[in-house]
């Protein structure tokens, strides 16, 4: 049982990572999930803590936390999955600005990262987000999509978010467990 923490961006797509989240359970792995601030506008927190039996960490100084949550959960986790990657968190981590939880976390870990974007197509081909994206890959992260198709702008391009069982795959696969088509369609 790998311990995964999982950061949910502001998007639409934060609904695909509640399902990952769901599967990555149902599969053995113990899910830490960081929600940022925009994130809790699109996911609840009570879906989240029944779906890996934990609520989500949202504040940099939880008093659950006395060494703070981006301490004790980046310590031991065998991976850092950020999903969806919002402009915001990518321009965050690849500046090291540490400007809330999640971003203080990717600092303070020491374990492979996979990023996945969504955004509008404009923004995502804007070259400060590109460039932000190369820096980070620069520094090691991994990303997964975006992919091309329909957005929820209503606009057709690239930046939708991969679908939550190619994102379960890219973590097992990176773990080095399991394969393509090994992950349940269901949520
Ligand atoms: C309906 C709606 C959808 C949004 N979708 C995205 C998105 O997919 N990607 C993104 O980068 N920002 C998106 N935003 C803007 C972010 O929520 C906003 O930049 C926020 O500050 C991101 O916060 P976070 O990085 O703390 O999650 C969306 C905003 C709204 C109102």
């Amino acid at each position: 049982m790998a311990k995964l923490v999982v950061g949910i961006g502001g998007g639409v797509a934060a609904y695909k990572t509640a399902m990952a989240v769901s599967q990555l359970v149902q599969r053995g792995h113990d899910v830490h999930v960081v929600l940022t601030r925009g994130g809790r506008k699109f996911v609840g927190a009570a879906t989240l803590a029944a779906l890996c039996g934990r609520p989500p960490v949202e504040d940099t100084y939880d008093p659950a936390f006395p060494l703070g949550p981006h301490i004790e959960l980046a310590r031991g986790a065998a991976m850092l999955i950020i999903a969806p990657a919002t402009a915001r968190i990518l321009a965050s981590c690849a500046w090291a600005l540490a400007d809330d939880l999640l971003s203080t976390l990717y600092l303070a870990r020491d374990c492979p990262t996979l990023m996945a974007p969504a955004m509008n197509a404009t923004m995502w081909q804007q070259p400060a987000v590109q460039r932000n994206v190369l820096q980070l890959q620069r520094d090691g992260v991994d990303f997964i999509g975006p992919e091309s198709g329909w957005l929820s702008c209503r606009d057709q391009g690239p930046g939708r978010m991969v679908e939550p069982q190619r994102l379960v795959e890219a973590i097992e696969r990176k773990l080095g467990l399991g394969g393509e088509g090994s992950v349940p369609a269901d949520g």
